[in-house]
């Protein structure tokens, strides 16, 4: 049975996992015995009829965290280009020492993808995503910083290259993470639970 306490810090972790991007500690490496420990809450998440279709590939070689950072850069300024916008200063700065992040973490799905029918990729991607995000958690509850991005997923082959990975893998988030430093977590502004959810039908604010 869970006390008041574990509510409160569950509670507390869910609603505190900011991205971290520049107040991290670039000099501490994450403890690989601490990885595998989170790794095994991540897997606790639900996982479809691909079974543990789940793979986490763990970046630490400076020469590897140099290209992929390279990657990266490229794919954020093409992605502000195009959209016209402005890369946040809390994005710049990631970007600034991506190459400097104890870990790059990939997610990645080791299954062929399913194609473009709705239902097999809500499949797909719902095997996987749900152990990403408890991975990042898992981190979060060590004082581990890391931050929820997919811009690398747009560069599937050249990351593959540099890491070796299998034709039929596919790359979901990688998380940047290391230890945090300074970091003052809060929680986000988001909009209020009764503004965006429906009872019994589309729009329908109404609770029985
Ligand atoms: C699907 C998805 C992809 C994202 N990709 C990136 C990314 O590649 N790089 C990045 O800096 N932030 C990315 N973000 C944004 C951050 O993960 C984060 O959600 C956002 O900065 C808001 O910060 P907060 O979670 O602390 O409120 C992505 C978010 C989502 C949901």
């Amino acid at each position: 049975m869970n006390t008041p306490n574990d509510l409160a810090s569950v509670d507390r972790v869910l609603s505190t996992a900011r991205s971290v991007r520049r107040k991290l500690d670039f000099d501490r490496p994450l403890d690989p015995a601490v990885v595998h420990e989170c790794i095994d809450i991540a897997t606790q998440a639900p996982t479809g009829a691909a079974g543990e279709s789940w793979r986490f590939l763990i970046v630490t070689e400076e020469g590897k965290k140099r290209v992929l950072s390279r990657l990266y850069t490229d794919v954020l300024d093409q992605f502000t280009a195009q959209r016209g916008l402005q890369i946040k200063p809390t994005q710049k700065a990631l970007v600034a020492r991506l190459h400097e992040i104890p870990a790059m973490v990939f997610v990645c799905a080791n299954a062929p993808h399913p194609g473009p029918e709705i239902a097999a990729q809500v499949a797909y991607y719902g095997s996987v995503l749900p152990a990403a995000w408890s991975l990042m958690l898992a981190f979060r509850a060590r004082h581990i910083g890391s931050t929820w991005t997919t811009l690398l997923s747009a560069r599937q082959r050249e990351v593959a290259a540099v890491l070796d990975i299998p034709d039929h893998v596919v790359q979901t988030v990688m998380l940047p993470a290391g230890y945090m430093k300074d970091a003052r977590l809060h929680r986000a502004e988001r909009a209020a639970a009764h503004t965006v959810t429906f009872w019994n039908g589309w729009d329908s604010r109404d609770g029985p």
